[in-house]
């Protein structure tokens, strides 16, 4: 496989898929049909994000409080969603990718909970991609799912922690921090989305509509990443060759 990536790629990015509204309606479409064009958008960005160096990619499908859309762009979302799993999971698994969920199952239509469970077992064994789709999420609820579930480790660390967040338990392999959360659509928030994973992540807002949105976009934003200076709160390579200013060049109030 060619491989397009930089040197220091992100290995988890997160996305908020968003625009697809705006895209049916700016055509005269239907609300549904923008979702449907965003389908395509995921299976490039899927497809490219393996050949940019990403191991971890997490989309943000449906969150806990998309619920209260109109019942039909609900229901069309999720049989997209069910024609989505079914379709793509025998290429997923050819192509390596590792599918899991994260969010609430008990809510999600019976058919479409049974496909996401049988692409779980099916591409258990993927590892040039682990593809997490959250459907039914809240970062909110997930923390404090977690929190409930901390009460009875016998310690209590951040990566303890971090593992029960990505769903499993306290000896599993942990998903790590999200090194680059991209928005599409032009707003500038996380919506409860991976607020305790995102502790550190470069945030990138771009304003192209998801159905817009590329692999070429994708490689612009690993590229950006890829020349971030990530400090975690320490001083950077150049302020740390360099003194910190004297306090006599601050100018007096006198
Ligand atoms: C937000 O756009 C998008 C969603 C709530 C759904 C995202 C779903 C998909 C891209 C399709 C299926 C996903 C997978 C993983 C196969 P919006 O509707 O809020 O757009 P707007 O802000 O323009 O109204």
């Amino acid at each position: 496989m060619q491989s397009d990536a930089p040197s220091n790629p992100p290995r988890h990015v997160a996305i908020v898929m968003d625009g697809n509204g705006r895209w049916a309606t700016s055509r005269g479409l239907p609300r549904p049909a923008g979702h449907q064009a965003g389908v395509e958008t995921v299976r490039r960005v899927v497809e490219a994000a393996p050949r940019l160096g990403i191991e971890t990619l997490t989309l943000y499908a449906f969150s806990s409080d998309n619920w209260r859309r109109p019942t039909a762009e609900v229901a069309a979302l999720m049989a997209l969603l069910r024609r989505f799993v079914r379709a793509e999971t025998g290429r997923l698994a050819q192509a390596g990718a590792r599918v899991t969920m994260l969010g609430r199952r008990d809510r999600l239509p019976a058919g479409l909970a049974a496909e996401i469970a049988a692409a779980e077992q099916a591409t258990a064994s993927g590892t040039k991609l682990h593809l997490r789709v959250a459907l039914d999420y809240s970062a909110r609820d997930a923390i404090l799912d977690a929190a409930r579930r901390a009460a009875a480790l016998p310690q209590l660390t951040r990566e303890a922690f971090s593992r029960l967040l990505s769903g499993g338990d306290h000896a599993a392999e942990p998903v790590p921090d999200v090194d680059l959360l991209i928005r599409t659509g032009g707003e500038q928030r996380l919506s409860d989305f991976l607020l305790w994973e995102c502790a550190y992540a470069e945030l990138l807002f771009v304003p192209c509509l998801w159905p817009d949105f590329s692999a070429g976009g994708l490689a612009d934003a690993v590229a950006w990443y890829a020349a971030r200076e990530r400090r975690f709160g320490g001083v950077g390579a150049a302020s740390a060759a360099s003194p910190a200013p004297a306090v006599a060049a601050v100018p007096s109030a006198a």
